[in-house]
């Protein structure tokens, strides 16, 4: 049994969660060799300046982290106002299927409540299929007319959950 504590990740904690999240998509192929966007995953340091970036930690322990954002946050892909959003969900590949990629969105949900949100979006590649899982089990609903690809071959779905 893993106990998990969300928090706010500390300048300490920056590289290590870049490579967390680094080694998170890669342990399910999610990044192509000498991809651009492994160097954005590694740069948590401007998730944390720029939006919220959460880790979920076992003590002094990593396992995973999420960042929120806000509509007009340059981490915004498709939040709209009124919108919470959220990015770059990853979990320990050790750290797997203990609930803590389900306790990052909820908390990603409780924060968009906090801030006085009525919905809370994020897209996800077509094959993050674990993702995927999470978000339908929580009660987000597919919203295609806001897919998007940030590059050919690269085709995000737009998920939503009205709070
Ligand atoms: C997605 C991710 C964060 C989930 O983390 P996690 O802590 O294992 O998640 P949880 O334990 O809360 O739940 C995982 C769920 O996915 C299910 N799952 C795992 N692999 C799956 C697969 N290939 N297909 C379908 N469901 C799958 C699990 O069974 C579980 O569902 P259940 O509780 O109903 O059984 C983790 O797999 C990850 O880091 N993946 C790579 C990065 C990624 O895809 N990020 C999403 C960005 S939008």
């Amino acid at each position: 049994m893993v106990t998990t504590d969300i928090r706010l990740a500390r300048p300490d904690e920056y590289d290590e969660v870049g490579r967390l999240t680094v080694e998170a998509y890669q342990a399910d192929g999610f990044l192509a060799e000498g991809s651009d966007y492994r160097l954005r995953l590694l740069d948590a340091a401007d998730r944390a300046a720029k939006a919220e970036l959460w880790v979920a930690a076992d003590g002094a322990n990593l396992l995973g982290t999420v960042t929120f954002c806000t509509p007009g946050s340059v981490y915004a892909e498709i939040g709209k106002d009124g919108e919470g959003e959220f990015r770059m969900l990853g979990v320990s590949a050790k750290a797997r299927g203990l609930g803590i990629g389900t306790a990052l969105t909820l908390h990603c949900m409780q924060r968009s409540l906090d801030l006085g949100f009525s919905r809370i979006v994020m897209c996800s590649a077509w094959n993050m299929a674990a993702a995927h899982r999470i978000y339908e089990r929580l009660g987000f609903t597919r919203i295609p007319e806001r897919d998007w690809s940030p590059f050919p071959g690269n085709d995000l779905y737009a998920f939503a959950l009205d709070l």
